[in-house]
């Protein structure tokens, strides 16, 4: 926490919207939308994956349809895929950018389209903070009538090209404020979308689909999804340090990379033109020119007390979706086996990291 949430709590609880309703939740919708400074509606929710999987449910994708996805992603970017009884098709990510790789998925468009075969949707995701390739995608999404949801989960706080913020592309995007992220509502996401239309919907069924009665009445069900004001309050605090946050994971990164940039060693590379949130900084460790694997670096931090976590497992390769298409050369794979997120918390001091390189250095100078 920065030190305004609890003033804000207090606001909340002075409003007596102790509910999925009230000023403070309006407040963050129009507070995080002018922040992406586009012209975008905000719904928020009660998680991340509640906004795919709305997102997806609007966009129409049901029982039988296939959703393209980046499989380098965490799980609660793909199941609300199964919860609507459609499949993930994965795909790998490109190497100059670590997001989805459109190339691939340009060619795999236009075989699908030939045999009448195209996805519902499309989910890339915006990865450890970069934003995907957002000129290329709504490209390919306009040119096959796909709908385009971004998964920007963990980029709030990234900029495309021009400025263009991460969060605010395709039909929808979705953001969360899981307490891992940038900013937190303790628990909470966002439906963010260019379509008017969408977001009166995504803000229908998170209500429990209520038609317009003074009873109860439902022509179609819905969720329970609504964001509580009370986190809401909490998000608004958030807002106010998201940039300051930004800049220091900057500098976390900036400082790993020059301190163990060596051969063998590659970090997360950012896009020309385009500034990465570095929520996490992402690091790949080749053991056969450093003599040390992702997994020694990881034991040795954790010996430390430090934690680290390798990349996450390409969703293709999980046991769940065991047998699943996958379109790629094995990069994300490759990345999985060799990757990891060191320490990257905005609250890190420079001591703390200080202490996590020098550990590393040691032990590349030893293998060496
Ligand atoms: C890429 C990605 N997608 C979706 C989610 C789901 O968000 P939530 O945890 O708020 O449901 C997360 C993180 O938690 C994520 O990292």
């Amino acid at each position: 926490m920065s030190g305004n949430e609890e003033r804000r709590v207090a606001q909340a609880f002075a409003s007596n919207f102790v509910a999925p309703i009230g000023p403070q939740l309006d407040a963050f919708e129009t507070t995080v939308r002018d922040y992406l400074g586009a012209d975008v509606h905000c719904v928020g929710l009660s998680s991340g994956s509640a906004a795919l999987h709305l997102a997806l449910r609007i966009a129409g994708v049901g029982s039988g349809d296939e959703v393209w996805v980046s499989s380098m992603t965490f799980a609660g970017g793909i199941f609300p895929v199964n919860y609507l009884g459609a499949t993930p098709r994965f795909f790998d990510l490109d190497r100059e950018s670590w997001t989805i790789d459109v190339k691939i998925l340009a060619e795999e468009l236009s075989k699908a389209a030939q045999k009448n075969r195209l996805p519902k949707a499309i989910v890339p995701t915006d990865l450890y903070g970069q934003s995907s390739d957002l000129n290329a995608l709504e490209k390919l999404a306009e040119q096959y009538d796909v709908r385009l949801i971004v998964d920007s989960a963990e980029s709030l706080g990234a900029s495309y090209k021009n400025g263009r913020k991460a969060g605010s592309g395709g039909d929808a995007a979705i953001l969360s404020f899981n307490g891992n992220k940038i900013i937190t509502t303790s628990g909470g996401g966002m439906l963010v979308t260019r379509h008017k239309n969408w977001a009166e919907e995504a803000r229908f069924l998170a209500t429990q689909a209520r038609d317009p009665a003074s009873h109860y009445e439902h022509s179609t069900f819905g969720y329970n999804y609504r964001l509580s004001n009370i986190c809401a309050a909490i998000g608004l605090g958030q807002m106010e340090v998201l940039d300051a946050r930004v800049a220091r994971r900057r500098e976390i990164f900036a400082r790993y990379q020059s301190a163990l940039t060596r051969p063998g060693i590659a970090f997360m590379p950012e896009p020309e033109n385009t500034k990465s949130s570095r929520w996490l900084t992402a690091v790949a460790i080749d053991p056969a020119v450093t003599g040390v694997s992702r997994e020694d670096v990881r034991l040795m931090l954790n010996e430390h007390q430090i934690e680290s976590r390798p990349l996450w497992k390409p969703m293709h390769l999980q046991p769940l979706y065991s047998g699943s298409q996958y379109h790629g050369s094995g990069f994300d794979e490759r990345l999985f086996e060799i990757g990891l997120c060191l320490p990257s918390g905005s609250d890190m001091s420079d001591e703390q990291q200080d202490e996590v390189i020098q550990h590393i250095v040691q032990m590349l100078d030893r293998a060496h």
